[in-house]
């Protein structure tokens, strides 16, 4: 074992007994080098993070003149700083329907937190609904939004007032009611493996909401930016939340996160009390110079556009007979294998034939496809022939 691998193993705390223990040297463009040499075809994006790739040149020049110029000076939303000005105004006018307000915060996870206080603020109502097979985060009022009882009960008690309904289910909307402050949910499940709304059921959300004064809350973390084939997938869905929460592919590898509201609605967190929700991180300026820089490329090159045909390339070229379905939305796939045992030894070997794909939460059959949008024709062939030969590999082993 290496020595770095040693202290890997010894010092930086673990999130499983298994960590794929991959040691980076750098990463470009939609390749990531391990130390002793080998090139890994990121076929993962760090689960829908580097939608540019790795160190994309204009992000990584965004990043060294805003560190060269200032960096932290003050908590959230007491000093005017461009980078965060610009990328506001900006956002408010690509997203162009009436969602002008942006908050900006860390994480995924610390914009989720921040949506459903402003949620029970603003409505004065304590009921949260949430989809079953959902993953909204791992602070503790995001995972008291997940439907998983073997995982939840570990970290008891959950916040009160919690309730789950089935994505997809139209006649479980009846459960939103005048009661309930907010639903927040997926336009695409991501971690349940991929499942899109079927017909019109998020126009049908966005129906019920109305009806009931219930907020709804739309969480783009990972579809957005890209992602889907439209900059966010409420486009491709037609619908308009009350409030987007974005993060992951924002920052072009930075960590940040935002929440995105009307201003009238967003105001709630600024009075009566002040400081409804504050960050001392949140909207770093040398992030937000990044996400300013990502957005900037999405919204004038033509990236979201080929998504769409990228998607069906992989789906056209990545036919085996390990392989019962491919779920997708855009450049975010599930490849559903014939059977679960088969998962770990084609993820294992995918791996070990240079490109990197991935698990989802809740759905142990699948594995994850959500390539960097700037992937190439060549580079999906590449891809997908190494996956090919991963299961042709272990179609050999079940035949022995
Ligand atoms: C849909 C969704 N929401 C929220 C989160 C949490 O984001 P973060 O890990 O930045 O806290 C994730 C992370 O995977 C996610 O996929």
């Amino acid at each position: 074992m290496s020595a770095i691998r040693k202290l890997f193993l010894s010092h930086v705390a673990q999130t499983s007994e298994m960590s794929m223990c991959l040691e980076v040297s750098h990463a470009s463009g939609v390749y990531i080098y391990g130390s002793d040499g080998k090139r890994y075809l990121d076929f993962n994006s760090g689960i829908a993070v580097s939608s540019l790739g790795h160190c994309h040149p204009e992000v990584v020049d965004a990043i060294q003149k805003q560190a060269a110029t200032y960096m932290h000076t003050m908590v959230y939303g007491e000093h005017i700083q461009s980078p965060q000005v610009e990328y506001a105004t900006l956002l408010s006018s690509v997203l162009d329907n009436g969602l002008d307000s942006v908050y900006f915060v860390n994480s995924g996870t610390e914009a989720v937190e921040a949506a459903l206080k402003l949620a029970r603020k603003s409505t004065g109502r304590t009921e949260i609904i949430s989809c079953s097979r959902a993953y909204h985060g791992s602070t503790i009022a995001a995972e008291s939004l997940r439907s998983d009882d073997d995982f939840t009960r570990n970290f008891l008690p959950s916040i009160p007032g919690v309730r789950h309904i089935d994505f997809n289910q139209p006649d479980q909307l009846e459960r939103i009611t005048h009661k309930t402050a907010c639903i927040i949910l997926e336009p695409v499940q991501a971690e349940g493996g991929i499942i899109p709304p079927v017909d019109d059921y998020l126009i049908k959300v966005r129906q019920r909401c109305d009806e009931t004064g219930t907020l709804l809350i739309l969480d783009e973390i990972q579809t957005g930016f890209g992602r889907t084939g439209y900059l966010f997938a409420h486009q491709k869905y037609g619908i308009v939340p009350d409030i987007l929460l974005i993060a992951k592919g924002m920052g072009g590898g930075m960590p940040i996160g935002a929440l995105v509201a009307k201003k009238f609605l967003m105001s709630a967190l600024a009075k009566n009390p002040s400081l409804g929700h504050i960050t001392t991180f949140g909207g770093h300026p040398v992030c937000v110079a990044a996400a300013l820089a990502t957005l900037k490329i999405l919204h004038h090159q033509s990236y979201v556009c080929e998504v769409s045909a990228k998607e069906i390339l992989i789906r056209t070229l990545l036919l085996h007979p390990l392989i019962k379905t491919i779920r997708s939305s855009g450049l975010m796939l599930a490849v559903e294998l014939n059977d679960a045992k088969h998962l770990t030894p084609v993820i294992d070997a995918a791996i070990r034939n240079g490109v990197l794909i991935d698990y989802f939460l809740f759905d142990q059959t699948s594995f994850r496809i959500a390539p960097p949008l700037i992937i190439t024709t060549d580079q999906i062939i590449e891809g997908v022939q190494n996956i090919i030969a991963a299961l042709d590999e272990v179609n050999q082993n079940i035949k022995k």
